[in-house]
């Protein structure tokens, strides 16, 4: 079989052990033929591609980002996108894709699924917030880029009597704020999942510094929400899935707790930080057993499907099941995080 794959959306830690994955065992093994389709799906609209050989990913497992790049393109955005989409399979033989991308990339891969594409999902994503599957890969890796610059900022915090507020991604969902906040021990945490009140914030925080200490730490994802009519946030610009662009709570938040409190108070935004750099162990062994389960499904011809974890499993599910809706922080979780605020 000739193999097409691709990186779309945000890139994160773990992208090229699956593309190394998937090359190994789908050309060393099995001898198929595999095309990397470069810049997610703008590569097959625009029919950029190259093709991938052992040689070209060696070394790949601790790199990382992606080698085939990635964009945020949606085909069906414009009118004829996913007609040419199917052209350039057909001009490049591809017999089927193998998807590598968060909801929007997948969600993509769904519709031509079911236009009629034989496609393999691979959920990735640094925000954890995709349905049907455990975990993605990329998410430890973010959070523990995020625990790790928690702990740096206790003893700065410690050291000048501060309020430390830190800005993590995870567009709307709460995942990476809650586990890095937990892991880093945050004196309060704020996610989408649960609107917060700003006055109740510094509340906890006068009491908190009231019964003897002298700094606390904020963890707060770049989509938490006040409470309706108690703080006003700026909305950013929108992307080609209609995405607001999120970011710059985390100074606002810090300005709102200085006025109210008077305690001294700074922010560090994490951002792309938290997407960069080499993949966990962790991470690596995920992606890697995920890229071996698509090019397995592929091999026995079993499309429409996105590869999972369930547990200790990787299993495979409907695709549709994958991007039906955003995996959100559950309440018992965020409870057991509540335990150590304030
Ligand atoms: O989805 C991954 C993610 O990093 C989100 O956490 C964040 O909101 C967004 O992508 C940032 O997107 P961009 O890299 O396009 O600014």
């Amino acid at each position: 079989m000739r193999i097409g794959m691709l990186t779309g959306g945000g890139d994160c830690p773990g992208l090229n052990a699956v593309i190394r994955a998937v090359v190994r065992k789908g050309e060393g093994e099995y001898g198929h033929t595999i095309v990397g389709y470069r810049h997610g799906w703008r590569g097959v609209l625009e029919a950029q591609s190259v093709d991938l050989s052992e040689n070209s990913v060696r070394g790949l497992l601790p790199r990382g980002g992606t080698i085939l790049g990635t964009s945020r393109t949606n085909p069906y955005k414009t009118n004829d996108g996913a007609q040419k989409v199917m052209s350039t399979l057909k001009r490049d033989r591809i017999d089927a894709l193998i998807v590598i991308g968060g909801e929007d990339t997948l969600g993509v891969a769904q519709r031509l699924g079911s236009d009629g594409v034989r496609v393999v999902g691979v959920p990735k994503t640094i925000d954890n917030d995709l349905s049907a599957t455990d975990f993605t890969f990329g998410f430890h890796t973010a959070v523990q880029i995020a625990t790790d610059a928690i702990d740096r900022l206790h003893t700065t915090a410690e050291s000048h009597d501060r309020v430390m507020v830190v800005e993590v991604m995870g567009r709307h969902a709460g995942w990476i704020a809650t586990y890095s906040g937990l892991a880093g021990g945050a004196d309060i945490i704020l996610i989408p999942e649960e609107p917060f009140d700003i006055e109740e914030i510094c509340d906890r925080l006068t009491h908190r510094h009231q019964r003897g200490a002298n700094f606390s730490i904020a963890v707060a994802a770049e989509g938490a929400v006040p409470k309706e009519g108690t703080m006003e946030l700026q909305t950013g610009e929108i992307d080609e899935f209609g995405h607001v662009r999120l970011g710059g709570i985390g100074a606002r938040l810090a300005d709102e707790i200085e006025r109210r409190t008077g305690f001294e108070a700074r922010v560090t935004a994490l951002g792309h930080v938290l997407r960069g750099g080499t993949p966990t162990a962790y991470d690596r062994v995920i992606a890697t057993r995920f890229g071996v389960e698509a090019i397995d499904a592929v091999h026995e011809g079993e499309f429409g499907v996105m590869v999972a974890l369930h547990g200790t499993n990787v299993v495979r599910v409907p695709i549709e099941d994958g991007v039906a809706q955003l995996k959100t922080v559950d309440g018992r979780l965020f409870e057991t995080a509540a335990v150590f605020f304030g």
